[in-house]
């Protein structure tokens, strides 16, 4: 198969773009791993911009949006035991629009097919190939047969877990992080929300933010702790690692084991001891794989900034690893994998 630009991922920035690009008279496919289901059972976001909202017009699917979305003039902050409202479109002359993601990405997927648009859902193991050549492409598996489609370009829409930033060589990606050391617990629930606008509250106890789907629907979240409460971090979502040690799956993978063993102890002994040191546990095995990984990393790639000193360190690190034994069963120790 044979299009002009190949769109990994069939969220609202796949969907957007194909949309877009379709308008444009440029050929495009999409190809998301997940079923069209799948994707329309997650509960995402749901503030748009007026940006935002202008893109999904130019698609021509904005019709259910302009019936059903609620529209917002203010929000309220929330603190000392008062609410204070800021009025946004006093400030700015511009507006929010409620409408929740699963429902923009229902349109947009509705539209796609009306205007007899590409896409494979249930696509398995999507990879970019020859990125950087002339014969870019991207292979799939789709009922069990491999496929590859052609294109001049490939746009990753496929989120931050997906395979389109994996495959960015570590010396083309700067990553500024910044990790806040709390998560957050998002509550769908079938009521009326809170107030008519948002409402953001600062509290001693921890952020809290009223959002609505609806005049039906609410949607909230707080603040919790990483460690608090019954929400555990398994493999990507609590740490990422670059391709170079092979340790992502494999650090998923111990995440799991440590997991598995502390839900036993607690159903067969009701013990928490296991749950409560989870992370801890499993962290200490991470922070070793994530050095492994980094180091792999630093040795086998180039960094624009090494310079010539940078790369001799590098070959000389090589030559002395591949030389020493010890150098290189401290490698293997780690490529195989620390116990557990
Ligand atoms: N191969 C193919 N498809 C994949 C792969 C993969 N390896 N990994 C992920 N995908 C698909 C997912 O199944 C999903 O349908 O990519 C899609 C990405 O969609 P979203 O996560 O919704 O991302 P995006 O369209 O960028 O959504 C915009 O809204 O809720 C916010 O911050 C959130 O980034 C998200 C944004
Ligand atoms: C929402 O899910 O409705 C939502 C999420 C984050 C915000 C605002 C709204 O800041």
């Amino acid at each position: 198969m044979r299009t002009q630009v190949a769109i990994i991922g069939s969220g609202p920035s796949g969907l957007l773009l194909g949309q877009l690009l379709s308008r444009a008279g440029i050929d495009n496919v999409i190809l998301d791993r997940a079923s069209r289901a799948h994707i329309l059972e997650r509960v995402r976001a749901g503030l748009l911009e007026e940006g935002t909202v202008g893109l999904i017009e130019q698609c021509g699917g904005a019709s259910r949006l302009h019936a059903e979305a609620l529209t917002h003039d203010g929000i309220s902050l929330a603190f000392d035991g008062s609410n204070h409202r800021i009025d946004l479109h006093a400030l700015t002359g511009k507006r929010v629009t409620v409408y929740g993601q699963t429902e923009l990405t229902r349109d947009l997927m509705d539209h796609r097919q009306a205007a007899g648009g590409q896409s494979v859902y249930e696509a398995a193991d999507v990879l970019p190939n020859d990125i950087d050549g002339d014969r870019p492409h991207v292979t799939y598996r789709s009922g069990g047969v491999t496929a590859r489609l052609d294109c001049d370009f490939v746009a990753g829409c496929d989120g931050f877990h997906g395979v389109s930033r994996a495959c960015v060589p570590p010396s083309a990606l700067t990553t500024y992080e910044r990790v806040y050391p709390f998560g957050w617990l998002g509550i769908l629930a079938d009521v009326p929300p809170a107030d008519r606008e948002l409402i953001y509250a600062y509290h001693p106890r921890g952020f809290a933010l009223c959002t609505m789907r609806s005049p039906q629907r609410s949607r909230y979240y707080i603040q919790c702790g990483l460690d608090d409460g019954s929400l555990f971090l398994v493999g990507d979502p609590a740490h990422i690692v670059p391709p170079t040690g092979a340790k992502g799956l494999n650090l998923a993978a111990s995440d799991v084991h440590y997991l598995i063993s502390a839900l036993r102890e607690f159903y067969a002994e009701g013990s928490r001891a296991g749950i409560d040191a989870y992370s801890a546990r499993a962290l200490s095995r991470v922070w070793k794989a994530v050095r492994f990984s980094w180091s792999m990393t630093l040795m086998l790639h180039q960094f624009p900034e090494n310079g010539a000193f940078g790369r001799r360190m590098q070959e000389a690190e090589l030559a002395y690893l591949v030389g020493s034994r010890a150098a290189s069963a401290a490698l293997a120790e780690n490529y195989v994998g620390l116990p557990y």
